[in-house]
């Protein structure tokens, strides 16, 4: 399903964080949040699966507002994985996986094949399988992000939320976990640091600064050597990549 969010604030302790943004994600499509720290990205995200209420303005999956979903179909439909997401220590990998299937399950219903095969692929996705069996508390940083990102598929989600998924990860798996994710058949929004990875895998881009959106759009139209001196202070030239054809940012100093 489409994502949409319509002229949305959030504030706390007096302080406007969202600032009446709007965005759209066709359904299936990409869409890289992109912005300084503390523009808001988190904060928009907690707000897409309602963790947070809006203040103001309308977020719908589909036709859907979801101020009006029950949080059971909201879980059922939408995955998060939190910029800091945490696990108690003494699971193994595949308790965590199993945690996906939560809002599928009922209190009672037993473990189905379906969830098994659906724990299974999330493992094969992050390339996992061989863990199952390992405990937390022993996984590096990057394969802690890789279980996180496991456990949302695992949930064979219709929305995607991502926040800052390639942190901790190698270069391999950042390419991996981009890759994955904008090949998958779900709308997703990911807010990302590296620009160059924002216009090699997201379909648009969004990019925020103080709590509202100053630039939106195909990463070719959107990613600028001004935008890039406006917003996050740096100069850079951007061209066009002869591999992939998207842009490319080269920063100078
Ligand atoms: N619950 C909160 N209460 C007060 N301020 C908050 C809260 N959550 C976030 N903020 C502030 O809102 C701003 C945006 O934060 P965040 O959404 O985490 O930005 P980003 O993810 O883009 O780095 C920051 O200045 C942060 O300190
Ligand atoms: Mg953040």
């Amino acid at each position: 399903m489409s994502i949409s969010v319509h002229d949305v604030c959030w504030s706390s302790g007096g302080l406007m964080i969202v600032d009446g943004i709007s965005i759209d994600v066709s359904r299936g499509k990409t869409l890289g949040l992109l912005g300084p720290n503390g523009s808001g990205k988190s904060s928009l995200l907690r707000l897409i699966c309602r963790l947070r209420n809006v203040k103001s303005g309308v977020i719908s999956l589909g036709n859907t507002d979801i101020a009006a979903m029950p949080r059971l179909d909201i879980a059922r439909r939408v995955a998060f994985v939190e910029q800091q997401a945490t696990t108690e220590a003494q699971v193994t990998v595949l308790d965590v996986v199993r945690l996906g299937r939560t809002p599928h399950r009922g209190p009672l219903s037993p473990w189905t094949a379906a969830d098994d095969a659906a724990v299974n692929a999330a493992l094969h996705h992050v390339g996992m399988p061989e863990r199952a069996g390992q405990l937390w508390h022993t996984l590096s940083g990057g394969e802690r992000q890789r279980v996180h990102i496991a456990r949302a598929l695992a949930q064979t989600p219709s929305e995607l939320l991502l926040d800052e998924p390639t942190n901790h990860l190698d270069i391999q798996h950042q390419l991996e976990i981009l890759a994955l994710v904008s090949r998958l058949p779900v709308t997703c929004i990911v807010a990302l640091h590296d620009l160059n990875l924002a216009a090699m895998f997201c379909d648009t881009l969004a990019i925020l600064q103080r709590g509202k959106v100053v630039a939106a759009g195909a990463p070719e139209d959107v990613l600028t050597g001004e935008l890039m001196s406006r917003v996050f202070g740096v100069h850079a030239h951007v061209e066009r990549s002869a591999y992939h054809g998207r842009c490319h940012v080269q920063y100078r100093l």
